[in-house]
């Protein structure tokens, strides 16, 4: 069973909001910056024209039989004009006292003036209005006389102008915001394409694929790569070693068990109390179990390794069959037993050791559970997608007991009576069709007791 992994968050969508976060606060600040600029200059315009209009104004004053007098020029309103429909007020003053002019129009007339063009926002006649004021000193009688003038415009189009080209780079900031978020997304998704791209190598793998990954990886994936390399390095080295492990503890087992059979065998024609004969067959039997046991579990731990790093040569399955009879037959005719086949030649892509380990179990099973003198028909045909080697036999049957119990590990069915078994045979069959992408049936024979047990595995 693998185990599952928790995932937690993404880091795509993580980067996409982080940089969309930054996006959008760069969209703010330039958006806010333009806006404050954007105030500023229309303000300063507004400045400059009220200025030179003052200006204008005072350019005019003169003094005449010791009076000022002034004439206002219409150009000093007419530059005004050129901002809007706006309201403009004027206000000229000598040493305090209103010349000519709006009265009420308030002027500052501290020493903030004092030496060239002064401003102001203030609320007057219900607007905002900006004020500009100019100091000029003019000789009336010899007399030095403080003049002021000051021309004050409403401020209703400079508000407009920067409301508008507030609401241009609103527009344009939040485009930006939009385009950024998309790149950021799209940036993610290819920073985080090289990972992809190594996960898709890591699960293309098969199981048992154990090689290091060789790839080209960013930086950053390299140093995973390296340790899932020393990793699998790890895995490959301890399974190796229990693969000589088992095959060496299979071995050292067997060989004490084969001496103590021939020595109980010897002493089996040497007693002659018939108690002492049936302990020492008791005695052969347990050996034979034991020493069949340990057999079977080599084999058992071969297959699985060899599943693990299953290769995929051309097989004759024909071939194999007939060297598989070729071991059994010594078997099959110390009971008699006749082998009939129809072994049609038929290639498949797999380990043949693997096959062959199953396709003896599955002969062995025949051989081990039928009567003397009886007949084992093995057919091989090619069924479309799969090929069919079927294993038919006259012997005892296996009773109802279905094939998914007794592919089982160490399940022996009911009806072995004194056969000697490890209960693996299925198992080691089972496992090998199934990585052939293949499945194992047991059905009843048609004719008779017996069973037939059918090995299907993928053609491709
Ligand atoms: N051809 C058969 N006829 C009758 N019963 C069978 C046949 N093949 C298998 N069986 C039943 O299925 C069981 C499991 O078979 P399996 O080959 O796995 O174990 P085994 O033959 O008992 O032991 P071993 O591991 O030594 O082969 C057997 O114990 C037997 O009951
Ligand atoms: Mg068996």
């Amino acid at each position: 069973m693998s185990a599952t992994v928790r995932t937690r968050g993404s880091i795509s969508r993580r980067l996409t909001l982080q940089l969309a976060v930054i996006a959008a606060f760069l969209a703010l600040l330039s958006w806010g910056m333009v806006r404050s600029f954007s105030q500023q200059a229309a303000e300063q315009t507004q400045d400059n024209i009220l200025a030179a209009s003052a200006t204008a104004i005072a350019e005019e004053l003169r003094s005449e039989a010791g009076r000022i007098r002034l004439e206002i020029p219409y150009a000093a309103f007419s530059m005004l004009g050129a901002i809007n429909e706006e309201r403009v007020f004027y206000r000229v003053l000598s040493d305090g006292e209103t010349l000519t002019g709006y009265d009420d129009l308030p002027v500052e007339q501290g020493a903030r003036i004092n030496g060239g063009v002064a401003f102001d926002t203030l609320s007057y006649r219900g607007d905002d209005v900006r004020v500009a004021m100019v100091q000029r000193t003019v000789f009336a009688s010899e007399r030095a006389v403080r003049v002021i003038v000051a021309v004050a415009q409403t401020r209703n189009a400079v508000d407009a102008i920067s409301a508008r080209i507030s609401r241009a780079a609103a527009l344009v900031s939040l485009a930006f915001f939009v385009l950024a978020a998309v790149l950021s997304f799209w940036a993610a998704r290819v920073s985080l394409q090289p990972l992809t791209a190594i996960t898709q190598i890591v699960s293309r793998r098969g199981a048992s694929d154990l090689k290091p990954f060789e790839t080209t990886a960013p930086q950053e994936i390299a140093p995973l790569l390296t340790a899932l390399n020393r990793f699998m390095e790890r895995l490959s080295s301890s399974l190796d070693r229990s693969e000589d492990f088992i095959a060496e503890a299979a071995h050292r087992v067997r060989t004490p068990l084969t001496t103590v059979r021939t020595q109980a065998e010897i002493a089996l024609h040497s007693v002659t109390r018939s108690e002492n004969k049936e302990i020492l067959r008791r005695v052969i039997r347990a050996v034979d179990e034991s020493s069949r046991s340990a057999g079977q579990l080599l084999d058992h731990a071969m297959v699985s390794f060899r599943t693990d790093k299953l290769t995929h040569s051309d097989v004759d399955l024909a071939e194999l069959l007939g060297d598989v009879i070729n071991t059994l037959r010594p078997t099959a005719d110390m009971k008699d037993i006749r082998i009939r086949t129809e072994l049609p030649s038929l290639w498949i892509k797999g380990d043949a050791i693997l096959l062959q380990n199953a396709l003896h179990n599955v002969l062995d099973n025949a051989i081990k559970y039928s009567p003397a003198e009886s007949t084992i028909t093995i057919t091989l045909e090619n069924r479309g997608a799969q090929a069919g080697i079927r294993v038919c036999d006259q012997g005892r049957g296996v009773d109802g007991a279905d094939i998914a119990t007794l592919t089982q590990r160490f399940r022996r069915g009911g009806n072995v009576g004194n056969v000697v078994g490890s209960g693996l045979g299925l198992t080691i069959a089972n496992e090998v069709v199934h990585a052939h992408g293949g499945r194992l049936e047991m059905t009843g024979a048609q004719d008779g007791p017996g069973i037939c047990v059918t090995l299907l595995l993928s053609l491709r």
